[in-house]
């Protein structure tokens, strides 16, 4: 489903190289369930970026269902995106001009698909079912953080990337949205893919990659 070959990522700033990324190579099969995890700054925000084709590696190759996303130009590439892959930033990134619903809708509507039902549907199920006429500006972090869940599950994206979906919960709400992405892992055969500090989280994972430095210091697949 996943396929990412020596993979590597330089930032060249202020005069400076730094590698983010070094050599990374690994294969997600369809349906699994990958925690990434690792200290602060040892890439994983990055490698998600790169999975997703949200941004360009240095070197090395990323395979998304069979498609090298590198070979794709940048309309093709959203259009992939939008068809196949379900994304939470670690910084939510919801539309502040619209309304948590309509913020849902937007993936659906993108596609051309019906999407009121379905937002409303998955507000409900995130617990924020009250809450759909409200602006990000009105809700707190967990809030947003679930309005960016319920939009990434709207299209039942194929894989699902997740940058610390559960870093602003308390426990009862992470709890739910870990049951949610389970659900969705094992009822729809999503690949699930998570960066997480959540030890809950990466206990249920089938598989663990951890990085440090920029590299992949475990798998527990390997
Ligand atoms: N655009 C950029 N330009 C230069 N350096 C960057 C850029 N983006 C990230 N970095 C650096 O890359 C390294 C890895 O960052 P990344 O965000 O992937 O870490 P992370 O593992 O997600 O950390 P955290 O757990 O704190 O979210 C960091 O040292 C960061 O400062
Ligand atoms: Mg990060």
């Amino acid at each position: 489903m996943l396929r990412c070959a020596s993979l590597s990522k330089t930032y060249h700033s202020g005069g400076h190289r730094l590698t983010v990324l070094k050599d990374i190579t690994f294969h997600v099969e369809p349906g699994s369930f990958v925690a990434i995890v690792g200290p602060s700054g040892s890439g994983k925000t990055t490698l998600l970026g790169l999975l997703a084709g949200l941004d360009r590696p240095s070197a090395g190759t990323v395979h998304l269902d069979g498609e090298e996303l590198g070979a794709l130009d940048e309309e093709r590439l959203t259009r992939l995106r939008g068809q196949k892959i379900g994304f939470v930033f670690q910084s939510f990134q919801l539309i502040p001009t619209l309304t948590a619903v309509e913020n849902v809708q937007v993936p659906l509507e993108l596609r051309g698909e019906p999407a009121a039902a379905r937002a409303t549907e998955l507000l409900e199920r995130v617990g924020l079912g009250g809450r759909g006429h409200h602006y990000p500006a009105q809700l707190s972090g967990g809030e947003q953080q679930r309005v960016a869940l319920a939009r990434a599950f709207s299209t039942r994206p194929k894989v699902l990337l997740a940058d610390e979906p559960t870093g602003n919960l308390d426990a009862r709400t992470g709890a739910t949205i870990i049951e949610l992405m389970t659900e969705l892992n094992r009822d729809l055969g999503t690949t699930l893919v998570l960066v997480t500090h959540d030890h809950d989280l990466a206990a249920l994972a089938r598989r663990t990659i951890r990085l440090a430095d920029g590299a992949i210091v475990a798998d527990s697949a390997a």
